[in-house]
């Protein structure tokens, strides 16, 4: 089915198989240029829905609707060849019960081609988890602090610190997994308790903001280049993008005003008369 010299892309179980093998490498993207930028390093992109707050401007990431989410899937599609990608089911789109999951999930592997999707919620999702993967329609489930949720959790606070958030999370964990979801997001859980999940469960766990005991990472491609501001503990800045533009831009700027840009070379000359 496919020629040689055609790259194919990771699949589940590419991914699945890595457990206990090597840590499992995956960002965000959004953006085609970007996708193609991150897919030669990434097993998987995801198209978070964290682009609300870092595409859109958005103080959450509750606004953000799923043909937004569709069209981004598309380009990061498009500009990746070889890393599954994943969609991050918006707010409102999965909730209400698990025909309209169904209804949309299936609508965004068929219109994007995309492998698998992502839902925020434990053991309360189970059963909708359950459905879709009953329904041919990978999912990879999202527990610990769930930005959807950040209204009833009063804040984007690390979970897992006193007992009974501890038992809760890891009931969540087990709950989607004997629910058939491939893998978990584990967002800015304690060390420790990612760490217990990590062993106890079958399935890949994928850390943001819970340690290196996951069995992969994943970072909002913005906050790691610092492209986006924050200065939250988990994440590490790996470049220092917002200073290379502003310095690039302030350039620009200053060149423009002092006729400086365009010069000759940027020039198109008259065309010799023949
Ligand atoms: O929306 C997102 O970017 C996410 C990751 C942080 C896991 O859910």
């Amino acid at each position: 089915m496919y020629a040689d010299n055609q790259m194919r892309r990771n699949t589940i179980r590419d991914i699945t198989k890595l457990k206990g093998a090597r840590p499992v490498v995956s960002l965000t993207a959004y953006t085609a240029p970007m996708a193609a930028s991150l897919d030669p390093h990434v097993d998987f992109l995801l198209v978070g829905d964290s682009l609300a707050m870092v595409l859109y401007g958005m103080e959450s990431t509750i606004g953000v609707s799923l043909n937004t989410m569709i069209e981004h899937t598309k380009a990061v599609m498009r500009g990746s060849q070889k890393a599954m990608v994943i969609l991050d089911m918006p707010f409102g789109s999965f909730e209400q019960s698990k025909e309209q999951a169904f209804k949309n999930a299936s609508r965004v592997l068929r219109e994007t081609g995309c492998a698998a999707v992502k839902l925020e919620g434990g053991a309360v999702m189970a059963e909708t988890i359950r459905f879709l993967v009953d329904r041919n329609i990978p999912v990879m489930a999202h527990i610990g602090l769930r930005p959807q949720a950040v209204h009833v959790m009063g804040g984007y606070r690390t979970q897992g610190k006193n007992e009974q958030e501890r038992t809760e999370i890891l009931n969540d964990a087990f709950a989607i997994q004997e629910a058939g979801a491939f893998s978990v997001v584990l967002e800015g859980v304690a060390g420790s308790l990612a760490a217990e999940i990590t062993e106890k469960l079958d399935i890949i766990t994928i850390g943001i903001g819970a340690s290196v005991d996951c069995d992969g990472q994943i970072l909002v491609v913005e906050d790691m280049l610092g492209y986006f501001p924050g200065n939250a503990k988990f994440v590490k800045r790996y470049a220092e993008v917002g200073e290379t533009i502003d310095s690039a831009v302030k350039q620009y700027s200053d060149d423009v005003k002092a006729k400086i840009f365009p010069a000759l070379e940027h020039t198109y000359g008259l065309k010799p008369k023949s």
